[in-house]
């Protein structure tokens, strides 16, 4: 394991910004800015209940995850065709490329979209061709990961696989989002068993407001290779050494767990906790456009807020090359990049 050199707390939001890192946890549409809904509802020649972006701005201000879901789907509706997906999935990958992300799996929720009548392909198409052009045009590398809505039934879950079939070599994975209380990972155990036999890889969202019962069945009765959160976990011993032990990913979101009224303070984030305790946590932003800041943002007020250190953003951003889908390749690559930035930080002021 690299020895990571002493770096002055002066230094540390530097580094933090400029390391390279991979996003795992962002939802695309929650990537949606107020100016670009404002945008899209102009093009589609829609109509917003919102006079103006900084209207519809103010209106950002939630008390628990559902509070923020109603007005996510209602800012998603702008969204219909697919060069719509493509703006909108463009933009963040340009904003993510300029936080030094080299590698970003990307959520998507096609059922807030197919209910309004979009088609699957519209959906996965402007998604992808997004990605393809920014890997050529930024060289950052991006994946999709189709997430099935948790309210919905698991009937409609399998009515959206069945949509994505023919286009699922553009995607990586699945998930599994929305509303946490009251819908159970155990509630999708057949649509998992299936994804898993056609090759897809498994995440879950788990453990944000559901208690650590939903982390145990996402990777029991899911079986999923990460868990989206996981910050509830710390309420259950065995259940952290069982995460540290199999080295599963937890994609915490800082400002995310704030703005939800997760954590009273950012100050009161268990992050530096859960690395300490060796599990394998990353940072992300979930959704930026709504939490008040891309990954950077994330990464630098989480360490100013709770004091961690050099050594736990070396841990984090390696996590998150570590945890992702990518190739073993890729990986050894970026973890070098990774490498030289905390040797080069010691060498220069920067
Ligand atoms: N939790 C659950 N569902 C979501 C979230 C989240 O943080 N963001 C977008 N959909
Ligand atoms: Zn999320």
């Amino acid at each position: 394991m690299f020895k990571v050199p002493p770096i002055s707390a002066e230094r540390l939001p530097g580094l933090l910004r400029s390391m390279p890192k991979a996003e795992l946890h962002i939802h695309i549409e929650g990537s949606l800015e107020p100016e670009l809904i404002f945008a899209l509802a102009q093009r589609n020649e829609l109509t917003l209940p919102y006079a103006s972006v900084e209207a519809l701005r103010s209106a950002y201000a939630f008390s628990n995850l559902q509070s923020f879901l109603d007005i996510y789907y209602a800012g998603a509706s702008v969204l219909l065709h697919e060069q719509d997906f493509y703006d909108m999935a463009r933009a963040y990958l340009g904003r993510a490329a300029r936080d030094n992300v080299l590698h970003a799996e990307i959520f998507f929720d096609p059922q807030t979209h197919t209910a309004r009548g979009v088609a699957m392909d519209t959906v996965i198409n402007g998604l992808h061709r997004a990605c393809e052009d920014a890997r050529t045009e930024l060289g950052i590398s991006a994946t999709l990961i189709l997430c099935f809505l948790r309210h919905l039934s698991e009937e409609s879950a399998f009515e959206t696989l069945e949509q994505a079939q023919p286009l699922l070599d553009k995607i990586v994975g699945v998930g599994l989002d929305s509303s946490e209380l009251g819908h159970p990972p155990e509630k999708f155990a057949r649509i998992f068993a299936r994804c898993r036999e056609l090759g897809l890889r498994l995440v879950a969202h788990a453990g944000e407001e559901g208690p650590p019962a939903y982390i145990w069945s996402a990777l029991d009765v899911l079986k999923v290779e990460r868990i989206d959160h996981g910050v509830q976990a710390v309420h259950d011993a065995a259940l952290m050494q069982r995460l540290a032990q199999d080295r599963i990913a937890l994609t915490v979101c800082p400002l995310s767990n704030q703005k939800l009224c997760v954590f009273p303070n950012l100050a009161d984030h268990n992050l530096g906790k859960l690395l300490d305790a060796g599990l394998a946590a990353t940072v992300n932003s979930d959704d930026p456009a709504y939490f008040g800041g891309y990954i950077n943002e994330n990464f630098t007020q989480v360490f100013a807020a709770t004091g961690l250190t050099a050594k736990h953003a070396y841990q984090l951003a390696f996590n998150s090359f570590e945890a992702s889908f990518a190739g073993n390749a890729d990986k050894r690559v970026w973890e070098h990049k990774l490498k030289e930035t905390f040797e080069r930080c010691v060498e220069h002021d920067y």
